[in-house]
């Protein structure tokens, strides 16, 4: 029997979906064309054809986070991210492909991640529409001068033409480094990726950038929790238009946090799910990281739990940022 048809099974449910019916990934179209004629199939669709037969436990969703998203002036950023720092090149395609099937529409990557020729695998093996999947890659800061060939060597390994978006990994030498951005202009320009920005920038780098160059960096990666809600810095980025993305949104939490805890329950959810909640309420950017398949299917439950103003308050109010 044709072993991809099991992962298909329309009455299949797996814990954090919601919906188990439809399509379970674009495979399926051509899934019961594998079944009638599997050779035909196989040299259409190599890889599509050997994951799908492979991952006999693929989870089966209709989810989708491309929503809620937020508009950058090249199109629309999905608030909820699959995060891969930490995750080795080797397992990097698996985890995408968990998280593509879970939902997830937006990867999050880096140059110094070392994992960008396995997220390419994964997108590949997927095989959704370029253009229903939002990728960020970012530049380390000591590449100073070699950006285009740093956004290069990227999109070779991730087996795309451009990027979604694209960002100074940190600020280099702790410095602005307007010359910098003004190749990441150029690349934009050039349509080598969508959207340009920055990492771990103060508001001061960030206007250090714009006045040299008039353009401000579409988003700003920074680390974000509850426990550093700040909202003076919500309303600079704001009022600059600049995307505020968190990263480390469990890293930087207390997850037996009781307010949490709490809350959580009264949605019969995780903290990590009530996490990823606050940050999408707030319109925050959130790219929680996972290399197991429950966690990454749960995780983004999160995203389509909508809190309370009460609850949100009661959230800020684990801000440690004084
Ligand atoms: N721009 C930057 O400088 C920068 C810096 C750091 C991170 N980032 C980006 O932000 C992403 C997220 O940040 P992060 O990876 O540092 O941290 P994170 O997403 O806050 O946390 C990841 C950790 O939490 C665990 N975890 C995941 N889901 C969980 C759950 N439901 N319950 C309990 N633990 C859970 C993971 O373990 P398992 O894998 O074992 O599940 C992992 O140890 C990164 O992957 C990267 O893409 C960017």
């Amino acid at each position: 029997m044709w072993d991809g048809v099991d992962a298909c099974n329309p009455e299949r449910k797996e814990e954090g979906d919601r919906l188990a019916t439809g399509l379970c990934h674009p495979g399926c179209c051509w899934l019961e064309a594998a079944r009638l004629n599997r050779r035909w199939a196989y040299r259409i669709y190599p890889r599509a054809l050997l994951w799908c037969g492979s991952r006999k436990t693929a989870v089966m969703t209709t989810s989708d986070y491309t929503k809620p998203a937020v508009a950058l002036s090249s199109g629309e950023m999905p608030l909820l991210g699959f995060g891969t720092w930490q995750i080795d090149n080797a397992d990097a395609s698996e985890a995408v492909q968990t998280a593509l099937e879970a939902g997830y529409r937006h990867i999050d990557t880096a140059t110094g991640y070392q994992n960008e020729a396995g997220i390419g695998e994964g997108l590949m093996a997927v095989g959704l529409p370029r253009d229903s999947i939002f990728v960020t890659t970012k530049m380390p800061p000591d590449n100073v001068g070699k950006e285009r060939e740093t956004l290069e060597e990227s999109l070779t390994k991730l087996g795309l033409d451009h990027v979604d978006l694209w960002l100074v990994h940190w600020p280099p030498n702790k410095q602005a480094t307007p010359e910098a951005w003004e190749q990441f202009i150029k690349a934009q320009q050039d349509g080598l990726t969508k959207s340009i920005g920055v990492s771990n920038y103060s508001l001061d780098q960030i206007d250090e950038l714009i006045a040299a160059t008039g353009v401000a960096p579409a988003v700003n990666q920074i680390p974000w929790a509850p426990t550093k809600y700040d909202p003076a810095l919500v309303a600079g980025l704001k009022e600059r238009n600049v995307v505020l993305e968190g990263y480390s949104p469990f890293k930087l939490s207390n997850m037996d946090d009781p307010a949490l805890t709490s809350i959580a329950e009264a949605h019969d959810a995780t903290p990590a799910q009530i996490i990823v909640a606050w940050h999408v309420k707030h319109e925050f950017v959130v790219i929680p990281k996972s290399t197991k398949r429950e966690r990454i299917v749960s995780n983004a439950v999160g995203a389509h739990i909508e809190l309370t103003d009460d609850e949100v308050a009661t959230i800020d109010g684990l801000s440690e940022v004084s």
